[in-house]
């Protein structure tokens, strides 16, 4: 139960994680759809993006700024468009005892911004005190190499937006954010192996999530 204002809402909040091609988006869909069935009401949202606000802070990071934007500047946008999406919809969710499924979240602007891109840890701590964003109840870490994930993507380095040509070594300092995370906060944050099928990653996530929501 995440704890807004003060007071632990009813819902509970749960992010998907990990590097790009790792399959975050169809798992976030699946579990939306089992979890459905089994008469949860769910809220699927995925960062940044979500709202217009989101959406539009999506566009802006995601095309080739020059000089491209800084890693405090990221940061920052992505808390901005983190808040708005909670305001819009995720506070009223989660008061409202509902699930909130995010395709991701917090560890990725530390695995980003701040593992990968050098922004500064401490602007994370702050930006998450002052805009008082609640942390997850459970995380699902989908861990694979760049190299598989490139792989699942289909594409080469280089042919996408500024995000997805980004460098194989700082992909690997991404997945070593998550990782290091997932150190930090062993009670919350679940690593999944991503290189196992699709369903066996699935059946894993879906016993975590009735786990936690007694299901
Ligand atoms: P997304 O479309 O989910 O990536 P993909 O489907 O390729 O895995 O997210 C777009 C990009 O946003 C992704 O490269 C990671 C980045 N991102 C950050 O850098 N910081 C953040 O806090 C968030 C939420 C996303």
């Amino acid at each position: 139960m995440p704890e807004i204002d003060g007071v632990k809402a009813p819902g509970h909040l749960i992010s998907i994680e990990g590097g790009e091609g790792a399959g975050k988006t169809t798992l976030v869909q699946s579990l939306a759809e089992r979890l459905r069935a089994e008469n949860c009401e769910i809220l699927a949202v995925r960062e940044p993006g979500s709202t217009q606000l989101g959406e539009g802070l999506r566009d802006l990071i995601l095309e080739h700024s020059s000089p491209p934007l800084t890693a405090d500047t990221e940061l920052a946008l992505m808390f901005c468009a983190r808040q708005r999406l909670l305001q819009e919809s995720c506070l009223s969710a989660l008061q409202g005892g509902q699930v909130v499924l995010y395709d991701r979240y917090l560890d990725s602007s530390y695995a980003y911004q701040v593992c990968a891109g050098g922004a500064d840890e401490d602007l994370m701590q702050q930006l998450m005190q002052a805009m008082q964003i609640p942390l997850p109840d459970m995380t699902l870490l989908l861990d694979l190499s760049p190299q598989q994930g490139r792989e699942r993507h289909g594409r080469t380095e280089g042919t996408k937006d500024s995000f997805e040509s980004r460098s194989e070594e700082f992909l690997q300092r991404v997945r070593r954010g998550f990782l290091l995370r997932a150190e930090q906060y062993p009670e919350r944050i679940q690593v999944l192996d991503a290189s196992q099928s699709f369903d066996e990653v699935l059946q894993q996530a879906l016993r975590h999530c009735r786990s936690l929501l007694n299901l």
